[in-house]
Formats: C-alpha cells, structure tokens, sequence
C-alpha cells in the first residue's frame, strides 16, 4: 500500500495558548519517533503559538475552518491568507459541526475547498451521514454526494493535496464508535467515487481518515481495515496520554 496512515487531533474550541502550546511541547517529544504523518489542529488563537512549538518537527500546523473569501467585510471571519501568515498548512474543511450547527452547504464548503487549493493549504475535507440518514439507508448516498460537492472543480493534480475524513456525525463525541467493518465499507465506497470521478490512481492514493469517538483502545483495530487510512481525533487529541497511543497505535 503507497498510503501514509495520517493521524490528526482537532482539538475544537478548547484550551487558551499557554495550554495549547503544553499540548504541543509533549506531542513532539513523544512523537518524534512516530512513524505516521501527524497534525494538530488548534482554534485560529493558538495557531501562531502552537505553529512556533511544531515548527521543524513531524506534525503539521492545520486550521479547523477558513473563510471563503480572501479579504473584505466579512466580520469575524479568517481568511487564507491571515492563516497562512502564520504557518498554517492545512485546513480541516465542512466538518459536520461546520454543516450542521452553523448551517454551512456544500456549496460554501466547495468554495472553501478551491479556496484553500488554490493558496497551496492542504485540505482535509469531512464527509458524513447523520443518524437519522443511516437509519433510512442513506450513508452512501450522503458520503457521496457531500465527497462529488465538495470536491467539485478540483483538478487531479489539487486532489494529491485533499485528504478524505468520513466522519459519521453519531459517533462524534458520543463514545459510539462505527465498527471497522462499517467504516472501511464507507470508506471503500468513497474511494470509489474518488476512482469515478478521478481515475483507479487517485482512488488508490487518496488518503482516507477515519472520525467518531477513536480512542487509544479502538485505533489499532480501525487502522487495521484496508480502506482506513488514519483519524481525524476529537476529544481523544486533547491530552496527549490519549493522542500519543493512537498516533502509535500498533
Ligand atoms: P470525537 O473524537 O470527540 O468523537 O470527535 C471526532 C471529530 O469530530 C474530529 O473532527
């Protein structure tokens, strides 16, 4: 397999700088042996912080949204280029808490997704069905149609640069993990619309992660599964007692 397990921690709205920047000191001192591609993704007002401490080792700097235009009267929003003055790399993009708290469509988040592209951030776009979805059989349906929207315009060289998170919204910070089983078939059913839209090579390289409640004692068995390419971590990523044996799982 030419994929890279990926593991990123999107730490949300939690922890002030000088917290943000101790959780940052401990993941690169125990990580710095890790064999994986690493991220952590803190609010925009730590980023600058947490980027100093980050910089020059294995874990990337990414943000856990950005605006969708690049400059103007847009309160209270951040744009790529601010990010990207302080050394952000990367760009968690439609998170379901993004879709469904703050109402954001498919089409904001393709703009975002160009957007980030196109000013050479790396993209993590998130994908996933709701409860409600996957009980009326439509985990499919909506993985593909939120991966089909999200990606459209991108060329297959940008694609190199957009990794994929299923994230099942009923497993987000409920402790209700998908099965292995269940994620790697979603997982397997993306990679093939990513073979659809793109060609059998993008379908095999695409890097696909895995969202929802992973936790030290469920990663192994995650990464295990052929489609599961590494985790986007939510509550798990804010200590790194817990982040550290995912980030190794074995
Ligand atoms: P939890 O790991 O807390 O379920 O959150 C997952 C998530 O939303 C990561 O983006």
């Amino acid at each position: 397999m030419s994929r890279q397990y990926y593991i990123a921690g999107n730490w949300k709205m939690h922890k002030t700088r000088a917290e943000a920047a101790g959780l940052a000191q401990a993941l690169v001192s125990q990580l710095q042996d890790g064999k994986h591609k690493y991220l952590v993704a803190p609010s925009f007002t730590a980023l600058e912080t947490v980027g100093a401490v980050v910089k020059g080792s294995n874990i990337l700097l990414g943000a856990q949204d950005v605006a969708a235009e690049e400059q103007g009267a847009h309160t209270g929003e951040v744009s790529v280029l601010q990010l990207k003055d302080v050394g952000v790399q990367v760009v968690i993009l439609g998170h379901s808490e993004r879709r469904h708290t703050y109402k954001e469509d498919d089409a904001l988040i393709n703009k975002k997704v160009k957007l980030a592209l196109k000013h050479g951030l790396d993209v993590i776009l998130c994908v996933g069905e709701t409860l409600e979805e996957r009980e009326a059989g439509q985990a499919e349906v909506v993985c593909e149609s939120q991966t089909i929207w999200g990606l459209s315009g991108v060329s297959a060289a940008d694609l190199a640069r957009v990794t994929i998170a299923y994230e099942p919204v009923w497993a987000i910070g409920t402790g209700k993990t998908a099965t292995p089983e269940d994620a790697d078939a979603i997982h397997a059913y993306i990679r093939k619309v990513i073979g659809r839209l793109y060609g059998e090579d993008a379908a095999k390289n695409i890097c696909i992660q895995y969202g929802g409640s992973v936790k030290p004692d469920n990663a192994a068995q995650l990464m295990a599964k052929e489609n599961i390419d590494g985790a986007l971590v939510g509550g798990a990523s804010l200590k790194a007692e817990t982040f550290v044996p995912i980030a190794k799982f074995a």
